[in-house]
């Protein structure tokens, strides 16, 4: 058999290639709107954003999220500045092949950072005492992020027994011990503002991220059994969602509840097997491109609902599904938790039974917490209950109870997008309705 020469050395540089991810997950306009967005409310001056140290888990390294977001780069000890005077953007880092190659990351950001990144002004990381002192001659303020998300606190600032600063209060005290004649003033919020209305782009992450993560939780309901531990079904989990595009999955690794573990949420020891009689809530999502999917069901192990499974269960469904009626702009939780009363008291359902009066988020209409990059997204696990809904927010519609005496609990979480005339469920494609996850857990058991 002959082969044409080129034939031969593309089949030879196919085999010698080694896989590197782009440098960014999102073109790079994407993130210079951002930028862009950031700059516009610090015309004042400038931040500094400091990208996380080396990370420990499994050696890889996880960025924070305040840098992801403005510019998508993941070095280690890289400084990007944001220069709301002259309308501009500085990135200084360094970084060798090998370490790229290691990290299976794009060796352009070696050979044309400023064309890999999309920023414009790039520096070996460390020009930075020359950068920032440059910029501070005509700032008035410094702008820095003293608690950026997803960045491992490694000391403890009040202890006693510690009591040293973080990196980022560190570096606060540096620049008003260096620059006196400027105001250094954290900017954690107005990044978390930003990043709690999604672009189209993030949508269309998290959308997929959803997706996944739904097709994931219906092979859950589809193998799980009798006899089964826990960390079987957490696999199961894992599997399809690296299988299907995810690089890991939510901040809470998979939880599952089960027996005497429900009334700890975020339980995810998975160490029972499962006993005939069990309600199982699964709570995960796959975290894709580095943004969270968070979805919760909850079903018999057995594939069958028992007369009390069924009657909370059916009550949780009935507020979560109500919730995405009236979701939209403008409208506050409590205002959504309200008229979701008022329909299914129409409907004639009897509230005054334990299986809504136990159900957490009803009042506040199923809104829990907001979603993107972190799971509780954007500074914390609580969104604002009484401020209205906006376009492009993104959360966990989340409703459940516990019933610690009956080892019962159950839970059914979605993840909604508000749109400019209602609400999109993200996580839409999971049986929600007993009889379909009755048909489904008995449809793979054949
Ligand atoms: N779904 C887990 C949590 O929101 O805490
Ligand atoms: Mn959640």
């Amino acid at each position: 058999m002959t082969r044409s020469l080129s034939a031969c050395v593309l089949a030879l540089a196919m085999a010698t290639a080694a896989p590197v991810d782009p440098p960014l997950d999102f073109d790079a306009s994407e993130y210079s709107a951002r930028r862009q967005k950031l700059m516009a409310q610090i015309p004042d001056g400038f931040a500094v954003i400091q990208g996380s140290l080396a990370g420990p888990l499994n050696n890889e390294f996880i960025q924070n999220n305040e840098f992801i977001y403005l510019c998508g780069v993941k070095l280690p000890r890289a400084v990007l500045i944001v220069d709301g005077i002259h309308k501009e953007s500085l990135l200084l880092y360094s970084a060798s092949e090998a370490y790229l190659r290691n990290e299976g990351l794009s060796l352009d950001l070696l050979r044309d950072p400023r064309g890999a990144t999309g920023v414009e002004k790039y520096y070996p990381a460390d020009e930075l005492t020359a950068v920032l002192t440059k910029l501070a001659a005509q700032a008035k303020v410094i702008y820095t992020p003293l608690t950026p998300e997803g960045s491992p606190q490694e000391v403890a600032t009040n202890s006693d027994w510690d009591g040293r600063l973080t990196r980022e209060h560190q570096l606060a005290a540096m620049l008003r011990q260096r620059f006196p004649d400027i105001e250094v003033r954290d900017c954690t919020h107005t990044l978390w503002d930003l990043r709690r209305i999604k672009t189209p782009a993030e949508v269309d992450v998290l959308r997929k991220a959803s997706q996944i993560s739904v097709q994931a939780m219906r092979e859950v309901m589809a193998e799980a059994r009798v006899g089964q531990y826990e960390y079987e079904i957490s696999a199961l989990f894992e599997y399809v969602c690296k299988r299907r595009g995810c690089r890991r999955v939510f901040d809470y690794n998979v939880i599952i509840s089960s027996a005497e573990n429900h009334p700890y949420l975020h339980y995810y020891r998975h160490n029972r097997r499962l006993v005939d009689g069990d309600f199982l809530v699964v709570d995960s999502g796959g975290d894709y491109r580095d943004y969270d999917s968070d979805i919760t069901i909850s079903f018999p192990v057995n594939g069958t609902f028992s007369p009390r499974q069924r009657e909370i269960y059916e009550a949780c469904n009935a507020v979560s599904k109500a919730c995405l009626l009236y979701y939209q702009p403008g409208v506050t939780a409590y205002e959504v938790g309200e008229q979701v009363r008022r329909k299914l008291r129409d409907q004639g359902y009897d509230l005054s039974r334990d299986a809504f009066t136990s159900l957490r988020y009803f009042k506040e209409g199923g809104v829990t917490h907001y979603v993107g990059l972190a799971t509780h997204d954007a500074g914390g696990s609580d969104k604002p209950k009484d401020r209205p809904l906006r376009a492009g927010e993104v959360f966990a519609s989340d409703v459940f109870a516990v019933f610690p005496k009956e080892n019962l609990g159950v839970r059914i979480e979605n993840i909604v997008l508000i749109t400019e005339t209602g609400c999109e469920n993200l996580s839409a494609g999971l049986p929600r309705e007993i009889s379909e996850i009755e048909a489904l857990m008995k449809g793979a058991r054949k």
